[in-house]
């Protein structure tokens, strides 16, 4: 009997080991893993560099508290504003408390209170970020919602013009929607969308949680479409594993995050931090990000012509390595396919198989992946 809580459907998979792309599990079963840890480990799994920071690390200290100034705090908040163009960085431990630190400060900067939010969207399991997901099947359950939350359509300017008050503090959204189905947002509505939020005085909140840190071939996703957010929130792939979130901000926000306002325990830990430093600076790197949209054609070019005239396959979407395969059918029980053949996806939303490979995944890997996937669709 499992002492856990039955929160996961889980896998039929016990992991022993993982190097790169590949995992192995107890039963000696190895796969190809196109998950990433649900984009977390873009560097694939135990990259030597990032063990190599951790190790240093964990020889120096491991937790000393905010009290203190830590150095690692200032260096990771560099490259990130760097990365992105903002100013000041608040460090947490997940993406969920990345969303809720950016809904209290847009809320205490703006002094408003309503957050609107997309239809289909994700943005966590925490109280707030729960009732700011735009799905049902996520809040069933629970009673009633906080009432800060109003839901619009991703691409449909109407929605958002109605829904945008002198009481909106935000409009937060995903550029890709990931765990909602790969529904990209196109760049003319989200520039739009940017533009009528900052003529209400609303500021614009991008949740780069899924899309962030590579994973669609520049630093962040806003950066394809050349907005210009007041906050990101970032998480998942920051420390290749690691648990850290944080929010990036413009200057501005300072005075509404003044000293007590908000604060964590373990956000901004040292040995996660020594494990961000070293994966941004591997990943924050032109060479390296023109290889993800390099490899994201080569994946897609492949599934293109692998798939081609497969009926049950409507359409790929998302970019660089964050990529979907909608299906006419249920997406589930392909996953599970694919995993008896060795290969690890993931679906998004119902119909929609997703992937998500490590950001240096090579050549042979992209094309073992497609033969396997090609095999699964085709032997419906
Ligand atoms: C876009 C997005 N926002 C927020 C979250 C929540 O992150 P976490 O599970 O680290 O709380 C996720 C997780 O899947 C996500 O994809």
């Amino acid at each position: 009997m499992s002492h856990l809580f039955p929160t996961y459907a889980r896998w039929d998979v016990t992991p022993l080991k993982a190097k790169g792309a590949y995992l192995t599990a107890k039963d000696g079963k190895e796969y190809l893993d196109f998950t990433s840890g649900i984009s977390v480990c873009n560097l694939g799994h135990a990259p030597e560099n990032v063990k190599k920071a951790v190790e240093e690390q964990l020889e120096n200290f491991w937790h000393t508290s905010n009290l203190f100034q830590i150095d690692l705090q200032e260096e990771v908040a560099k490259q990130l504003t760097d990365a992105s163009g903002l100013d000041l960085v608040f460090f947490g431990n997940s993406g969920a408390e990345a969303n809720e630190a950016a809904i209290k400060l847009a809320r205490k900067a703006t002094g408003r209170t309503k957050v609107i939010t997309f239809i289909d969207s994700f943005h966590g399991r925490t109280f707030a970020t729960m009732a700011a997901t735009g799905q049902d099947k996520i809040k069933t359950g629970f009673g009633p919602m906080l009432e800060t939350f109003e839901y619009v359509k991703i691409n449909n300017l109407d929605g958002l013009k109605a829904a945008l008050d002198e009481n909106t503090a935000a409009v937060m959204f995903e550029v890709i929607q990931g765990e909602g189905g790969i529904n990209e947002g196109n760049a003319d509505f989200l520039k739009e969308v940017e533009k009528l939020a900052h003529e209400n005085g609303s500021l614009v909140i991008i949740d780069e949680i899924q899309t962030g840190i590579g994973r669609t071939g520049k630093p962040f996703a806003f950066q394809h479409a050349g907005l210009d957010p007041d906050i990101i929130s970032v998480a998942k792939a920051i420390a290749n594993g690691f648990p850290l979130g944080a929010i990036v901000g413009k200057a501005a926000l300072a005075e509404a995050f003044s000293a007590g306002s908000h604060g964590s325990t373990f956000g901004g830990n040292p040995v996660a931090l020594a494990a961000a430093k070293e994966t941004l600076n591997t990943i924050f790197d032109e060479k390296f990000l023109a290889d993800v949209t390099a490899k994201g054609e080569k994946l897609n070019s492949l599934l293109t012509d692998a798939l081609s005239g497969v009926d049950s396959v409507k359409q790929l979407k998302g970019k660089g390595l964050m990529v979907g395969i909608e299906l006419t059918d249920e997406a589930g029980p392909f996953v599970t396919k694919a995993r008896e053949h060795n290969l690890l996806i993931l679906t998004a939303g119902t119909h929609v198989l997703r992937l998500l490979p490590p950001l240096n995944v090579s050549d042979k890997e992209i094309e073992k992946a497609v033969t396997i996937l090609a095999a699964v669709l085709k032997a419906e």
